[in-house]
């Protein structure tokens, strides 16, 4: 088969689906995110396969707080789940784990388990796994602006010295190149206040297949569709000059 080229540097998902996925064999939605944990490390494996540096992942946006307190509480048990024992098989397999997002908003023993997953996996470097937990995009730029008005208040920068470089250098994925390419399984076709900054120029590919059925094929579906896009940044790119 063909290589893909070119290949996206750094690819974002919005894993979408599992809800739907489980209601339609007639299971509880718990069941779609267990079956969509399983999907992540499939999908993992498949972006180390492809070589691609870097994958930031949606697991739980500041808004899905609003869905019943069981449901949240099973999503919760399954990260602390996975933080157990999917990252010794993430840390043998060279990947870095970042998590994003406000995690002060989690229990002591789910913390802990993300700063000793950083820890652990800080030396590795075949792919940055950025893992969103409680992200949402408004309030990573609203804690940028805050942290901005702080130096500005101790006199470290002047109101206006204010550039973009420094306002995405206070996000929580400052230092890593933008996204190039994102996926949106289960069919909607909207950001759920994922990346709102580094999304700007990023292209979008939506597809309806469910998360928990998310394969290698599909990911290369996806990045067959990114090598054949025109990216222009607002120039012109390859449109000859009237
Ligand atoms: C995505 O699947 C997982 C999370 C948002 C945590 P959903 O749970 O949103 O599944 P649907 O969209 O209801 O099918
Ligand atoms: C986006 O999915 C968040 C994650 C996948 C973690 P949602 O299911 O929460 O998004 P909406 O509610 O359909 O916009
Ligand atoms: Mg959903």
């Amino acid at each position: 088969m063909e290589p893909i080229s070119p290949l996206p540097q750094h690819v974002a998902i919005v894993m979408d689906g599992n809800g739907r996925w489980a209601q339609r064999q007639g299971k509880p939605r718990s069941h779609g995110h267990q079956a969509g944990s399983e999907a992540l490390r499939r999908a993992v494996e498949t972006i180390l396969e492809r070589h691609i540096p870097y994958l930031t992942v949606y697991a739980f946006s500041s808004e899905n707080w609003n869905r019943p307190t069981v449901e949240v509480k099973q999503l919760l048990d399954l990260f602390m789940k996975a933080l157990t024992r999917d990252i010794r098989e993430l840390d043998e397999h060279g990947v870095r784990v970042c998590f994003i997002g406000e995690r002060e908003a989690f229990s002591r023993p789910l913390r802990d388990g993300m700063r000793r997953a950083e820890r652990r996996t800080a030396g590795n470097n075949k792919l940055q796994l950025n893992v969103a937990v409680n992200y949402g995009g408004r309030a990573d730029l609203l804690r940028a602006a805050r942290r901005l008005a702080e130096q500005v208040q101790r006199g470290e920068l002047r109101p206006d010295q204010i550039e973009a470089k420094h306002l995405a250098g206070e996000l929580f994925m400052a230092d890593i190149p933008e996204p190039d390419l994102l996926i949106r399984t289960g069919g909607e076709q909207r950001l759920s206040n994922f990346l709102l900054w580094q999304l700007a120029y990023t292209e979008l590919h939506f597809t309806d297949v469910l998360w928990p059925d998310f394969s290698a094929e599909h990911v290369d579906t996806a990045l067959r569709d990114f090598a054949r896009r025109e990216r222009r940044f607002g120039g012109l790119g390859q449109v000859q000059h009237a």
